[in-house]
């Protein structure tokens, strides 16, 4: 069994259907990869799971329970942790406060402070700058703080959102190593990405979504062999290197 498996999922925002009768799967340990072009529906995919924008047909399954009725924060007490896009970080809130909000689904104490502590090793800015307010941190150490709150949730399934958007070059390469860790270190992750090449060098499997629909999926080597990666695929998606 899976521990996430979508059947036939559509979303629909008022007169679009942003996604077409999407089938994806995740195993327990897995690195998997949602690739495609801006608009293709990968934002729209992960707030399926994560019960913020629901799918109006179809099933999702989390470890064997259908959760596509179930509301987001039920979703997130089953192990789901989603880090937005957008990073939904609390500029005004100091780092520590905004990891603490975290691991509000973990009621042992002593829990949460080992994992503070670990998150802390993980990544140390946050923890020489815990008292600072996270809006004076830049775009690559907000997105540090998103993953490492995430994880303070200790989730069984993390899904991020194109974490190297916006982020130099030197950043990226470092967030690419975080999720390689992450992964190495038994976390299983669905991520999200425009940069292909990198998430296909990461990923035990990719999917890619093009306009609501896949167009390819598989290992990364199967996908690469499968798609034309120079010509109408990557269209709008970067490349390493590139930025944007
Ligand atoms: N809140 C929304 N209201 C209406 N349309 C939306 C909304 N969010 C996304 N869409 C549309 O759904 C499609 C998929 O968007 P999205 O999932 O954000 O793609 P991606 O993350 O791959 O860039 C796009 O056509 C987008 O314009
Ligand atoms: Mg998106």
């Amino acid at each position: 069994m899976s521990l996430l498996e979508l059947s036939n999922v559509h979303v629909r925002y008022g007169a679009i259907t942003a996604l077409k009768g999407l089938d994806l799967r995740v195993e327990q340990g897995e690195l998997v990869a949602l690739v495609g072009s801006n608009g293709a529906g990968k934002t729209t995919t992960l707030s399926a799971i994560a019960g913020v924008h629901k799918a109006s047909t179809g099933s999702i399954v989390f470890d064997g329970k259908p959760i596509h009725a179930k509301r987001s924060a039920d979703i997130a007490r089953r192990g789901i942790a989603l880090v937005p896009e957008d990073r939904g970080i609390f500029p005004s809130l100091t780092i520590e406060e905004n990891l603490r909000l975290g691991s509000y689904l973990v009621r042992d104490k002593k829990t949460v402070a080992d994992e503070l502590d670990r998150v802390f090793d993980r990544f140390p800015i946050l923890k020489e700058r815990a008292g600072q307010g996270a809006g004076t941190l830049s775009g690559g150490e907000q997105q540090q703080l998103a993953i490492a709150r995430a994880l303070l949730s200790q989730p069984r399934l993390l899904m991020l959102d194109e974490p190297s958007l916006g982020l130099s070059p030197t950043l990226v390469d470092r967030m690419f190593e975080i999720i390689q860790q992450l992964h190495e270190e038994g976390v299983t992750i669905l991520l999200v990405e425009q940069n292909v090449t990198r998430a296909l060098a990461l990923a035990n499997r990719a999917y890619v979504l093009t306009t609501g629909s896949l167009t390819a999926s598989g290992t990364p080597q199967e996908i690469m062999d499968s798609i034309d990666i120079t010509a109408a695929y990557l269209g709008g998606v970067q490349v390493a290197g590139t930025e944007g």
